[in-house]
């Protein structure tokens, strides 16, 4: 029916038919963002409890899903004003959506070979702001730094290929030219 509403029970089927048809993840990637787009402005979607922030993390995850061996991924991010994350992979791929406010990206570039355990050599790329309805898509391999640099909480959808603490991704100091293992609280 074409008024039915867009649920997470419906995005969830869509998502485990896609990573059952495709294996390349840009693909997946090319197929799920126009999805999350969709589900991202389900009415209803945002309960008042996920703009509840983490205090200490700076932004909280609100897991709406994930299937059982953990993939397929979704939550709600809430973050705090002028907090966000240090740079960090995924290694999965990912898709998030702007639901309220803005965050901004910056992406790196890694340089060294990821031989020396605990090291790693980043270099500055580009930066952009996702907003209200704009999709940002990332690859297993991509380094990404997330800011909310406004002045209020801002709500985003995260969908993962992998729950993101069960696919040993890492986060990094660029100045300490450092890499260590990533696990977020959730909530
Ligand atoms: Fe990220």
């Amino acid at each position: 029916m074409s008024d039915q509403v867009y649920d997470l029970s419906q995005y969830v089927e869509d998502l485990r038919s896609i990573t059952r048809e495709e294996t390349d993840d840009k693909k997946i990637l090319e197929r799920v963002a126009p999805l999350a787009q969709k589900f991202a402005m389900t009415p209803g979607l945002i309960k008042d409890e996920y703009y509840h922030c983490n205090e200490e993390q700076g932004m909280s995850f609100h897991l709406l899903h994930e299937d059982e061996d953990h993939s397929n991924a979704v939550f709600v991010l809430a973050w705090l004003p002028d907090r966000g994350t240090l740079a960090h992979n995924h290694k999965t791929w990912g898709v998030v959506v702007g639901i309220e406010g803005e965050e901004r990206e910056t992406w790196w570039l890694r340089k060294d070979n990821g031989s020396k355990p605990g090291y790693a050599e980043l270099e500055r790329q580009t930066e952009n702001t996702v907003g209200l309805g704009q999709a940002s898509c990332v690859l297993p391999e991509d380094i990404h730094t997330v800011w909310n640099h406004t002045d209020k909480v801002t709500l985003s959808l995260h969908t993962y290929g992998k729950h993101i603490n069960f696919t040993g991704r890492s986060e990094f100091d660029p100045e300490a030219r450092t890499e260590k293992a990533y696990v977020v609280t959730v909530e």
